[in-house]
C-alpha cells in the first residue's frame, strides 16, 4: 500500500466522517476496521438531542454539542450531495414526558436548569402533551418540548458516510488497527491485525470503546475510553401517519420513530465490559418503559435487538486533537454523543490534519486534561 497521510483507526461515525472531511481536503487517507459503519454507530438511535440530553456539570460539553447540532443541516445536505444519498436527516423535535408525579418534579429541576442555561424550551401540562401526541399514555403528567431536538436515521447516515468516502478516494481497509508504530517519539506507521504495516505520518484513533486497545502507545496517552453498554430495540408497524411524530423521551428510555414507521426504543446504560448480549432483562426493561410511555408499542412487531458499546470517558465528553506523541491524534470518547458530535468533531479534526491548527472550539476537549491521570489498566481487557 502505498503510504498515505493519514490513518484513520476505526471505521464508526466519527470514523468516517473525518476521513470523508479529509480527503475532501485533499489529503490521502485509509481507513482501516473490520466492521466499519457497524458497532455502536449502527446500533445507534440517531437522536440530535442537545437540549434533551443536558447534565449537570456539563455545559461546556453542551456547547460543542450546540455548535455540532447547529452545522448538522448544512453537513448534512453536503453529505447528501457528496454521496448521492439522502442521510436521514429529519427535523421532528422532541418531547420529554413525565409518567407519572415524580417525574414531572424531576423534569420542573430540569426544565429549570434548561432555563438558566437560555435553552429553547417549553413546559407543558399532561393534557397539552396528550394533545401534541395523542398517543402518549393517558397518566402523561407534564412534559417539556424541545422543537429543535431532531434526529438523523445512523443507518442511513453511515451508509452515505460510506459512499461519500469512496467517491472521495478514501482507501478502506477490512482490518483493525493493532498497533501505532512508533520511532523516537513519534508516529512513524500503523500495524494491521494481519501483520501489515502502513507507514504513515498521522494516526487518528476513532476506534470507539475500543480505543484503550490499541497497543503501541506510551501509558499517557492512551485514552481513557470504556464500554458502556446500551441495549435497543427496533420495532415495525406504526401506522403511516406515525405513531408519534416526535422523538418521545422519558427518563428511564426513548422512542424515535423513523419517517417509514420503524420505531427504535433504546436504551440500557449499563457498565458491563465488552458484553455484547442482548439480555432479557433489558429487552424487559425497555419494554416496560416504552409501554408506560406509549402504550400502542405493545401493538408493533418486534423486528431486532441489538447493542452498542458507547466510548466512555471519565468526564463524559470526547477527547478530540494532538497527544504529546508527535504525529497521534485523539478522536474518541463520543460517549452518548457520537452522532450528534460527527459533523464539528470531523470538521475539528480535518482542519487540523490540513493546517496543523485545531480549531479554538475543541481546545477544552484536549486529550492532555487527562494525560496526568493515574493510568488504569484493563479497559481493553
Ligand atoms: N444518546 C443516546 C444514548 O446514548 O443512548
Amino acid at each position: 500500500m502505498i503510504a498515505p497521510d493519514v490513518v484513520v483507526a476505526g471505521g464508526g461515525v466519527i470514523g468516517l466522517a473525518i476521513a470523508w472531511q479529509a480527503a475532501a481536503r485533499g489529503l490521502s487517507v485509509v481507513v482501516a476496521d473490520p466492521h466499519s459503519a457497524r458497532g455502536a454507530s449502527w446500533a445507534a438511535a440517531g437522536m440530535l438531542a442537545p437540549v434533551t440530553e443536558v447534565h449537570y456539570g456539563e455545559e461546556r460539553l453542551l456547547e460543542l454539542n450546540l455548535e455540532s447540532h447547529e452545522r448538522y443541516p448544512e453537513w448534512a445536505g453536503e453529505l447528501n450531495e457528496a454521496s448521492g444519498r439522502d442521510c436521514g436527516y429529519a427535523e421532528t423535535g422532541t418531547l420529554m414526558v413525565a409518567r407519572d408525579a415524580d417525574d414531572n418534579r424531576a423534569l420542573n429541576q430540569l426544565f429549570d436548569f434548561q432555563q438558566r442555561l437560555g435553552l429553547e424550551v417549553e413546559r407543558l401540562r399532561g393534557r397539552e402533551c396528550r394533545q401534541l401526541e395523542p398517543a402518549l399514555a393517558p397518566s402523561t403528567r407534564g412534559g417539556i418540548l424541545v422543537r429543535r431536538d431532531h434526529q438523523i436515521d445512523n443507518r442511513a447516515l453511515l451508509a452515505a458516510l460510506l459512499t461519500a468516502c469512496e467517491r472521495a478516494g478514501v482507501h478502506a481497509v477490512n482490518e483493525r488497527v493493532a498497533r501505532v508504530d512508533l520511532a523516537d517519539g513519534r508516529v512513524v506507521g500503523a500495524s494491521l491485525d494481519d501483520g501489515e504495516r502502513v507507514s504513515c505520518r498521522t494516526v487518528v484513533v476513532a476506534a470507539g470503546a475500543h480505543s484503550a486497545r490499541i497497543e503501541g502507545l506510551p501509558p499517557e496517552v492512551v485514552p481513557p475510553v470504556r464500554p458502556v453498554k446500551g441495549q435497543l430495540l427496533h420495532l415495525r408497524g406504526a401506522p403511516k401517519e406515525r405513531l408519534v411524530p416526535r422523538t418521545i423521551r422519558g427518563l428511564d428510555a426513548y422512542i424515535v420513530v423513523r419517517p417509514d414507521g420503524r420505531v427504535v426504543l433504546g436504551a440500557t446504560v449499563e457498565e458491563q465490559g465488552f458484553d455484547e448480549r442482548v439480555t432479557a432483562g433489558g429487552v424487559q426493561e425497555l419494554l416496560q418503559a416504552g409501554f408506560e410511555l406509549v402504550p400502542g408499542i405493545a401493538e408493533l412487531e418486534l423486528v431486532e435487538t441489538s447493542v452498542g458499546l458507547r466510548p466512555g470517558s471519565p468526564d463524559n465528553a470526547p477527547m478530540l486533537g494532538e497527544t504529546s506523541v508527535g504525529g497521534l491524534v485523539l478522536a474518541t470518547g463520543h460517549y452518548r454523543n457520537g452522532i450528534l458530535l460527527a459533523p464539528v468533531t470531523a470538521w475539528a479534526i480535518a482542519e487540523l490534519l490540513s493546517t496543523g491548527e485545531a480549531p479554538e472550539i475543541i481546545t477544552p476537549f484536549s486529550p492532555r486534561r487527562f494525560s496526568n491521570r493515574r493510568v488504569v489498566t484493563g479497559a481493553g481487557s
